[in-house]
């Protein structure tokens, strides 16, 4: 997979970095996009980068292709 400088990487509602929105919702022991808003971190603006940051959550990744989470697989 390759970043470049349009890679996805922030909730621009909010301008706050997935980085900087992981290590919070570590600290709250946030599990969802529904928690990252109830813990005011960031998400509740336009919901673009919901499908994001819920991976983030699984993954623990912080940069993804645009669009990549929105790629079905035939698995
Ligand atoms: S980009 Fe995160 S709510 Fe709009």
């Amino acid at each position: 997979m390759t970043y470049d400088r349009r890679s996805v990487k922030m909730c621009v509602c909010h301008r706050k970095k997935f980085d900087a929105i992981l290590e919070l919702a570590q600290e709250l022991d946030c599990k969802t996009v529904d928690d990252i808003i109830a813990n005011d971190i960031a998400c509740k603006g336009c919901g673009m980068c919901h499908p994001y940051v819920q991976k983030m959550l699984i993954t623990g990744e912080t940069r993804f292709v645009p669009g990549d989470v929105y790629v079905k697989t035939n698995s």
